[in-house]
């Protein structure tokens, strides 16, 4: 049975299946490859600092930057300040955001301590002022993602979802932890349950979905609009793919094989050195006269995610393990052709 989409406005969420924002994982050559196997619903860029946007950063400049193909995109910003918020959020329109998210779900120390991400749970005035800030700087929905609480003395997210709704937010996504929490723990779909009686607009759950069965039980468990998945997508979309079936009610496709994982991991490798390179396509990328640069920062990147592209192939523990030290696409490349066939090897020995 087909789940329904939903609305933020004029954007049209279906599947609604939201791909979460992380930082140093969904970026354009990541959310590209989201799109074409998956089809999700949304996508959201990886958080992108308002305060280093107002300083002029070139490097988060480009995070916000958009391929035609990925919308609907939010892009999620996060800071302390109303006023530079609001600023980032009329840049992050300019560069073709079709939402704004803002981040009240960050935990680590140095986001926090800044006043920015989870922080502003413990402040819901100022969480509110900049919900105004940038509902009133932009034309585009804004949505907010937060987590339950600051700690578990108070489940924070009723009154400052109201409170968000109140100034304007279109969409609000709880990922059901505390931020003391981390990622410690399983997260509390009750949470979700509870905060949907408080949510009039769009609400999204987030943390610890990863099957098409456990997409389908939050939805059902907890009425929420629709489910946001995080790190079951690193380096695996095909665990987006299979969710996005269930939710249309179609059949669930089956596991890649592993020539696909291959050609996946080094199509994300050669999208990110485009995206280096200021290109949308690998092609140009290659004519750029920085291009060893561009490949370098890029393959360095992708260093801790690559591995997991052929995570499960028998006998590869060394290969992901080589592979966390590779600079050269053409490296990688080798890596992945042992891979493959090392794979073969061990399908042919089960045969005989
Ligand atoms: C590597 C990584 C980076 C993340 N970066 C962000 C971020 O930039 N913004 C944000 O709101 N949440 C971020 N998160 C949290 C996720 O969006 C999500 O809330 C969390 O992983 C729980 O969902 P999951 O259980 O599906 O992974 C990040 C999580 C991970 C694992």
């Amino acid at each position: 049975m087909k789940i329904p989409g939903f609305n933020i406005g004029s954007i049209v969420v279906d599947p609604p299946l939201v791909v979460a924002p992380m930082e140093d994982v969904t970026n354009i050559a990541f959310r590209r490859i989201a799109k074409r196997i998956a089809r999700p619903g949304l996508m959201f860029t990886e958080f992108v600092s308002a305060m280093a946007i107002h300083y002029g950063a070139v490097k988060t400049l480009s995070k916000m930057k958009i391929h035609p193909d990925e919308r609907p995109l939010g892009i999620q910003i996060f800071g302390g300040e109303p006023s530079v918020m609001a600023e980032t959020a009329r840049i992050a329109e300019e560069m073709g955001a079709d939402l704004i998210d803002i981040n009240m779900g960050c935990w680590v120390p140095k986001v926090c301590k800044t006043g920015s991400g989870a922080a502003l749970l413990k402040d819901p005035d100022l969480a509110e002022n900049i919900v105004r800030a940038v509902v009133k700087s932009v034309k585009v929905p804004v949505s907010v993602k937060v987590r339950a609480g600051w700690d578990y003395s108070l489940f924070a997210a009723p009154d400052l979802a109201k409170r968000f709704q109140d100034a304007g937010a279109q969409m609000i996504t709880l990922h059901a932890r505390f931020a003391k929490q981390g990622f410690d723990g399983v997260a509390d779909w009750n949470l979700l349950e509870q905060l949907r009686k408080s949510v009039q607009v769009p609400l999204i759950g987030n943390g610890d979905v990863k099957t098409p069965a456990d997409a389908l039980a939050m939805i059902r468990q907890t009425g929420v609009d629709g489910v946001m998945v995080g790190r079951a997508a690193i380096s695996n979309p095909w665990a987006l793919q299979r969710i996005s079936a269930a939710l249309q009610g179609e059949d669930i496709p089956a596991e890649p094989r592993i020539e696909d994982r291959i050609e996946t991991a080094l199509e994300h490798a050669k999208l990110l050195i485009a995206h280096e390179c200021g290109t949308f396509e690998f092609q140009e990328a290659q004519a750029h006269p920085e291009y060893d640069q561009g490949e370098l920062r890029a393959i360095r990147a992708l260093r801790g995610q690559l591995p997991l592209y052929i995570k499960g192939v028998t006998g590869a523990g060394a290969l992901r393990g080589r592979m966390t030290s590779v600079s050269t696409l053409a490296d990688l490349e080798g890596i992945l052709g042992e891979a493959a066939l090392i794979y073969r090897e061990s399908q042919l020995s089960t045969v005989s």
